[in-house]
């Protein structure tokens, strides 16, 4: 084990510098390893884009947001776009046999790979291909199999949760409903937490299917009872009992093509012509995944990274490390690939919302 190579896939989010970081000063300052930055995700390793990474390199950029070795969500080895046909239709190759000459001749022993299950999906494929791979399970979403939290996760709650707070205060001053959409694909963890600490009157998450009537109902309800206004916390993957979930856009060269969005601008309509309430949303977007890391993430950051990279050392590949009770450990890349973990029913703060009055849009 010599040369480590670093690289970060999917949507990015914070935390992913402090990663980079702690994987490139442990390699280099505890295991006498280089480090090498891949750039752009798996495009680097297509396309043969990489540079040493040295202390000064990483030197600074705990706090910074995003990613100094830039990410893709679209650059899939075994499904990479090559060229558009005479139709305008995309032509697809599988390019695994390049990432793995690419990776030889930059003499990496090993593919750290920070992401989220895309990420862990094309590198179980590598790994199995003879390229060792470790990853660090990345996400907004939190949506990973069998950690309990990713990075990233904790900051895009509070981002989303100040952004509920200011919706609140116009909210009551306008005597309105506001729906605020949140990130998070098939999984409700952002809606759920950020709902939950933010004091949403509704939460609306994937796991939970709603009905618009219950919706409307805790609306009127709140109206009759003096309260003027409701806060509604809408996952961009919530839906409707007999619903189907709302598409942004389909981004055809990329593994995981459907992109969710909209969903509360659906409901907003719904719920004014029901209520003759006044309604308002809001997408917040990418700011989700925008900005410094909070300090929870810098500490989970720096522990996956530092954990990654003694790994790596200890040529403990095609591995995830993952925490799981509060403890640092790893499972195979294989089993987490292309799943996701979502909200269970039993969840404690989906019951704990519950008892202090919150509506899920659910029940007959
Ligand atoms: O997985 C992270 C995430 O931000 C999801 O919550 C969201 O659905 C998706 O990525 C958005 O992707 P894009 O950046 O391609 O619009």
């Amino acid at each position: 084990m010599k040369r480590i190579g670093i690289l970060t896939g999917g949507g990015d989010c914070p935390g992913l510098n402090a990663v980079i970081r702690a994987v490139t000063k442990a390699a280099i300052n505890d295991f006498g390893l280089e480090a090498w930055g891949i750039e752009d995700g798996y495009l680097g390793l297509i396309r043969n884009r990489m540079k040493p990474l040295k202390l000064d390199s990483v030197s600074n950029i705990l706090t910074r947001g995003g990613t100094i070795l830039g990410t893709s969500n679209k650059a899939d080895p075994r499904r990479f776009k090559v060229s558009v046909d005479r139709d305008g239709n995309d032509v697809f190759e599988d390019v695994t046999d390049r990432v793995l000459e690419h990776a030889r001749a930059r003499e990496l022993d090993v593919v750290i790979c920070i992401g989220g299950d895309g990420t862990m999906s094309g590198a179980a494929h590598l790994a199995a291909h003879g390229l060792p791979c470790i990853g660090v399970p990345k996400t907004i979403d939190n949506d990973l199999m069998h950690t309990d939290i990713t990075f990233g996760f904790t900051t895009a709650v509070q981002t989303a949760t100040e952004a509920l707070d200011r919706i609140h205060t116009t909210a009551a001053s306008h005597h309105r409903v506001m729906l605020v959409e949140m990130m998070g694909r098939y999984a409700g963890w952002l809606t759920l937490h950020a709902g939950a600490a933010s004091g949403a009157d509704v939460i609306l998450i994937p796991e939970v299917l709603y009905r618009l009537e219950r919706i409307c109902e805790c609306c009127l309800k709140r109206s009759k009872r003096g309260k003027a206004f409701t806060i509604v916390a809408v996952a961009e993957g919530a839906r409707a009992v007999d619903g189907e979930y709302v598409v942004d856009r389909v981004v055809h060269d990329s593994p995981d093509p459907v992109r969710l969005g909209g969903v509360a601008e659906v409901l907003c309509e719904q719920i004014a012509a029901e209520t003759h309430l006044e309604c308002r949303a809001t997408i917040l977007g990418h700011v989700q995944r925008g900005g410094s890391p909070c300090a929870h993430d810098r500490v989970l950051a720096t522990l996956f990274g530092h954990a990654a990279a003694k790994a790596a050392e200890a040529g403990d590949i095609n591995r995830l490390v993952v925490m799981q009770q509060g403890k640092l450990t790893s499972v195979p890349l294989s089993e987490v690939a292309d799943q996701q973990r979502i909200v269970p029913p039993d969840d404690p703060l989906v019951a704990a919302c519950r008892a202090v009055g919150v509506s899920f849009g659910d029940g007959k």
